[in-house]
């Protein structure tokens, strides 16, 4: 059976008291939007339909980048959910089979929940994931019968006595296409909000003769995001989650709620990751490895046996080679270090490549922009590159070259040469004395005459 995914996107999300769209706002560096299509992608969905309404631009980008087929649709006014899943009924014309509605603000969603939702298919027209809330507040409530659901009631229409139903509609549902539209075609505005509610759609399948259920999944999956306050809760429970699992899969973290996890990172077994390491989006790090103390990694991939840190920067394009050393006070950002290489202080190494066993002394500089453009510094291998040495890029070191400290690289070293950049020393015997007098006298006038 083919599926659909529809995502809920359009709202505003005034409590986030932001000009980012609520869906953009990140959980673990990832925005909630593209949590959401991660979570739904387990359905191998045939269409993806994403609702916009409030930054549908941004939006629209966002879920391009993570998705290149994904259909926009805009929602120019928010009349409801039943009037959001409507806006997609064109984007999947000549679509047959089960579209499930997700919302982009809930990126707790665990694949086998989605599993669980296609399964009860088999035996229903119409499916609704549901929770029990230990706290029901606003959520709308499952009238159930048994394991048949009734009716899907909002609290703010709701009776005492249905209010007191702590099983809550988490908006998910899943259903044949065909039969979705057709139900919300019926779904009218007569209620205390004056929306068109997609949870009228369960009474109105009822009053068809159609069958309809709930599957009911843990609250934390389930968990929306509407507020600030909420998005940190959030992370949190997120970071708590993926550090557990990083333990379990042997990874040593020493001071595990001092690492910050991004939603994507991958870390191998038998690494450690010392106190205070930020991961960004996009890192893998092989078995094996140590991360140090306060060090920054994004969109980069450390090998087996590297070593980075404490106080590292790795930046996007980064790529370690196994048994590579990258110390303190050190960034590298679009560069391969292949094998044994070691870049140990203060340096910056961006745009370039650098041959195995080659080292980098102390506060070597790759000068990589122009101020225009940026160019590649290509470094061979078994290199010695004397401390502080600046490489004006393009240039290339050939392999076994050395370069004397401080030299400044402006034109290309064969291999094995000797490069030497800098002005002649001159020492003048005497002189630091004569001039150590001058500058005391001078001083102890200034102090008589203030
Ligand atoms: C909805 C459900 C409620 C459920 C709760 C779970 C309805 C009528 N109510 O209520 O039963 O317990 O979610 O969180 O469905 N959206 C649009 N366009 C609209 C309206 C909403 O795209 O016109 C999107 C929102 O951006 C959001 C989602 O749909 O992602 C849910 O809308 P929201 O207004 O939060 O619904 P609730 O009142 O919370
Ligand atoms: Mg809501």
């Amino acid at each position: 059976m083919s599926t659909a995914l529809v995502i809920l996107a359009a709202g505003k999300g005034t409590r986030m008291n932001s000009d980012i769209p609520k869906v953009l706002h990140p959980i673990a560096q990832v925005p909630m939007l593209v949590h959401a299509m991660r979570a739904g992608s387990v359905l191998e969905p045939k269409r993806t339909v994403i609702v916009t309404g409030h930054g549908a631009e941004a939006v629209a980008k966002v879920a391009r980048a993570e998705d290149e087929d994904a259909r926009i649709v805009v929602q120019d006014q928010q009349l409801g959910t039943a009037h959001a899943v409507a806006q997609a009924r064109a984007a999947l014309d000549g679509f047959t089979g089960d579209v499930v509605v997700l919302y982009g603000d809930t990126p707790f969603l665990q694949p086998d929940t989605l599993e669980r939702m296609i399964a009860a298919r088999a035996d229903n027209d119409l499916v609704i994931l549901g929770f029990e809330a230990a706290d029901p507040a606003r959520y709308g409530r499952l009238v159930m019968n048994g394991d048949a659901l009734e009716r899907i009631v909002e609290f703010k229409d709701a009776s005492d006595e249905e209010r007191a139903i702590t099983f809550c509609n988490s908006g998910l549902l899943a259903c044949d296409a065909g039969t979705l539209f057709d139900l919300i075609d019926a779904v009218g505005n007569d209620n205390a909000s004056g929306e068109y509610y997609l949870t009228d759609v369960v009474e109105i399948a009822r009053d068809r003769g159609l069958k309809v259920t709930a599957v009911s999944c843990d609250e934390a999956q389930t968990l929306g995001v509407n507020s600030r306050a909420d998005q940190a809760a959030a992370d949190a429970v997120f970071q708590a989650r993926a550090r557990a699992e990083l333990l379990d899969l042997g990874v040593t973290l020493m001071a595990p709620e001092t690492v910050y996890l991004a939603a994507d990172t991958v870390i191998g077994r038998d690494t450690v990751i010392e106190p205070n390491v930020v991961f960004g989006p996009g890192v893998t790090v092989e078995s094996g490895a140590t991360i140090r103390a306060f060090s920054h990694l994004e969109g980069c991939h450390v090998s087996r046996g590297a070593v980075v840190g404490p106080y590292a920067r790795l930046r996007p394009g980064a790529e370690l080679a196994e048994n590579t050393r990258i110390g303190n006070f050190v960034e590298i950002k679009n560069a391969e270090i292949a094998e044994g290489a070691k870049v140990n202080h203060l340096s910056y190494v961006g745009d370039a490549s650098v041959g195995a066993g080659t080292n980098i002394g102390a506060g070597t500089i790759t000068c990589n922009y122009d101020g225009v453009m940026k160019h590649r510094t290509v470094i061979g291998e078994n290199v010695f590159v004397g401390s502080n040495t600046m490489l004006v890029a393009p240039v290339t070191v050939g392999s076994g070259a050395m370069t004397a400290t401080g030299t400044i690289v402006t034109r290309d070293v064969e291999p094995d040469a000797l490069a030497v950049g800098r002005a002649k020393q001159e020492n003048k015997p005497g002189y630091a004395l004569k001039l150590f007098e001058m500058l005391k006298s001078k001083k102890a006038r200034r102090d008589k005459g203030a």
